[in-house]
């Protein structure tokens, strides 16, 4: 049976993956309380709606950094797409590119970023890991650029790595044939297996730079002329900071409640993010978001569109590009619809009103 929800499509995905990799995408870090948090939290909003608009005509279309997006809604970065379906990254790129929205392709791709730039029919950005290994970095950044992708989003939240407790019982591991496709001349033994606990948590442990820092922005800056968002900001003064340090954009986010558990559901923490950020640059978030009126709470509490993440990949597991294309356009259909019962005909009529009485 067709899903008629975004839950739906996570119901046919489960059927459908091997047992790790469910796991791995569904999982939080330890008892996944904010992972958890990240939905009730939505939940627990209520949309004071206003009546007697002429709604007959409505434009859910909106602009993210100067990129025009069919509704506020982005593609998150998740990692290894080709867990879920064989093509991938790939069946994802071209998904959003037929819903009309931006994809933030993971350095944790199972893809090329080339092969996924070839393929793409909407806008890209990169998400960045930062490694040890600077000159790796570097490398990445130039073949992001080469490959297309208009903007960097910087992860900020995973110098370290959560403890998904799921991924250590399953002593998680990419399935023979995948790889981690951007980083894979650079080291043999990227990703273990074969030894106890988390393969992923060993290689994070291994490659990437605990040591990361605001100072590391100035270097990051110098490295490209993309746009840099930051992603992983659940703090006014960090944000406040981010802004100082230059940054182009922030992602309140708190990475699907895989990092540090216990912390704030992010449409908890978004208006005061916002706040802090006084509309300098834009303000982006994701956690939780599975319905359209999830959407509206996140503009009116102060943000420019929202991003998913898992159920992109429930899309691509239950039906390849067809299913992530069609999670998307569910959500569009339901945030259209929520738009007309909140009385705004455009994105810019979603205000603050609607969540504070
Ligand atoms: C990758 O970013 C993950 O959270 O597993």
């Amino acid at each position: 049976m067709e899903p008629v929800n975004l839950s739906e499509f996570e119901d046919a995905a489960r059927a459908k993956l091997a047992r790790e990799a469910y796991d791995y995408y569904a999982g939080g870090a330890n008892d996944e309380v904010t992972l958890r948090r990240n939905r009730e939290a939505y939940g627990e909003i209520a949309l004071h709606y206003p009546v007697l608009r002429d709604v007959s005509s409505r434009d859910a279309s909106t602009t993210v950094l100067g990129e025009k997006i069919s509704f506020p809604v982005m593609v998150a970065p998740t990692a290894f797409h080709r867990m879920a379906c064989a093509e991938g990254e790939r069946a994802a790129a071209r998904a959003a590119g037929r819903a009309g929205t931006i994809m933030v392709v993971s350095t944790l791709s199972t893809t090329t970023i080339e092969d996924i730039g070839e393929v793409a029919t909407g806008p890209l950005w990169f998400q960045l890991y930062v490694y040890k290994d600077r000159g790796a970095t570097t490398d990445l950044i130039r073949r992001a650029e080469a490959a297309g992708c208009r903007a960097l989003v910087l992860t900020v939240d995973a110098q370290v790595w959560g403890r998904r407790e799921a991924d250590v019982r399953n002593n998680f591991k990419l399935p023979d044939g995948l790889t981690v496709a951007n980083l894979a001349e650079h080291a043999k033994e990227m990703f273990p297996g074969g030894i106890p606990g988390s393969g992923l948590a060993a290689y994070v442990a291994q490659m990437l730079d605990p040591a990361l820092s605001w100072r590391d922005l100035a270097w990051l800056r110098q490295q490209t002329k993309l746009p840099i968002l930051l992603k992983g900001i659940v703090r006014a003064d960090d944000a406040k900071l981010a802004v100082e340090h230059g940054a182009d954009g922030i992602i309140v986010s708190n990475h699907g409640g895989r990092q540090l558990d216990t912390a704030p559901a992010t449409i908890e923490v978004l208006p005061r993010v916002a706040e802090a950020i006084a509309g300098k640059i834009p303000v982006l978030v994701d956690g939780g978001v599975r319905r359209g009126t999830d959407v509206i709470k996140a503009l009116a509490r102060g943000a420019q569109a929202a991003l998913i993440g898992r159920p992109i990949l429930w899309g691509l597991a239950a039906d390849g590009e067809n299913g992530a294309f069609r999670v998307l356009e569910l959500l569009k259909a339901e945030f259209d619809l929520a738009m007309a019962l909140c009385g705004a005909r455009t994105v810019g009529e979603i205000d603050r009103r609607l969540v504070v009485v």
